[in-house]
């Protein structure tokens, strides 16, 4: 019996980055996956085809993370073909690097709105569904960043850290519904977000980091299957690192 066998997973922004590598990691447990994604591109197109080649349901959703009417309206969508959603990830994220006095209040409320209230819209989008089944796990992809803090990301890890507090909210409401919420903080993973860093001050990292290097996209799916499945049913309202000992 595979871990996630019978359960449909909805993923944010996976059409690459460690969101392709959830909704991938969820197919091979045996999920049912429907995903979301800003726009219907080349990488969206692909992971579509690699989902239904594992040979589970899968379907993707164009969708803006950071609009309530777009999220709201793809999780009746996904709740129409799908029939239900036991695990939602919301994944979606964004950076506008710049230190405060360079930052406008446009790179500000996009970062907010994308990270942080994409979050609200999905979540308050799937309670209801979540609510019925009386079962669900929301896992919210925060970072090291959001508990820490980091100069010239005070946008970022604002919304990363608020991302923290509203899933312990979320874990003290829902909790009586046997639904659970989590957050997982990743250090510092390599994707295309993470190649806009410079090589030099990449290595830099990557030799600071106990483990002695960047993470991979598979090391937070791994956690996500955990979180997803019923070997979790008694973890919720948790931040959990997945960052090579970098933050302790
Ligand atoms: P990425 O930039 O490679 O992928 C992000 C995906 O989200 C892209 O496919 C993008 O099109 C999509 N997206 C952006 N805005 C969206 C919107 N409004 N609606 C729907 N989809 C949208 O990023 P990566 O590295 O895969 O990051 C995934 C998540 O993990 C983000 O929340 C990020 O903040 C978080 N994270 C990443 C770390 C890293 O080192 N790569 C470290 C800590 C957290």
């Amino acid at each position: 019996m595979k871990l996630l066998e019978g359960k449909v997973v909805l993923v944010t922004g996976a059409a690459r980055g460690i969101g392709k590598s959830i909704a991938i990691a969820c197919a091979n447990a045996g999920a049912a996956v429907a995903f979301t994604d800003i726009a219907r591109d080349d990488n969206f197109v692909a992971l579509e085809n690699e989902l239904k080649s594992i040979g589970v349901k899968a379907m993707g959703f164009v969708s803006n993370a950071a609009d309530l009417n777009s999220s709201s309206q793809t999780v009746d969508e996904v709740v129409a073909e799908f029939e239900r959603i036991d695990v939602l990830v919301n994944n979606a994220g964004i950076t506008r690097d710049t230190l405060l006095m360079r930052m406008t209040e446009e790179q500000w409320d996009l970062v907010i709105n994308v990270n942080l209230k994409s979050v609200f819209n999905l979540t308050k989008a799937v309670q209801k569904t979540m609510l019925k089944q009386r079962s669900g796990s929301i896992i919210n992809m925060s970072s090291v960043v959001g508990v820490s803090g980091n100069a010239g990301q005070a946008n970022y890890s604002a919304s990363k850290a608020g991302i923290i507090g509203f899933t312990k909210s979320m874990a003290r409401e829902l909790g009586p519904r046997n639904i659970r919420c989590n957050a997982i903080a990743p250090g510092f993973i390599e994707t295309e977000m993470t190649k806009a860093i410079p090589e030099e001050a990449r290595k830099e990292w990557a030799e600071k980091i106990p483990l002695k290097r960047a993470g991979q996209p598979e090391d937070v799916a791994n956690l996500v299957i955990f979180l997803g499945s019923d070997m979790s049913s008694y973890i919720s309202g948790q931040v959990i690192n997945v960052c090579g000992a970098m933050l302790t």
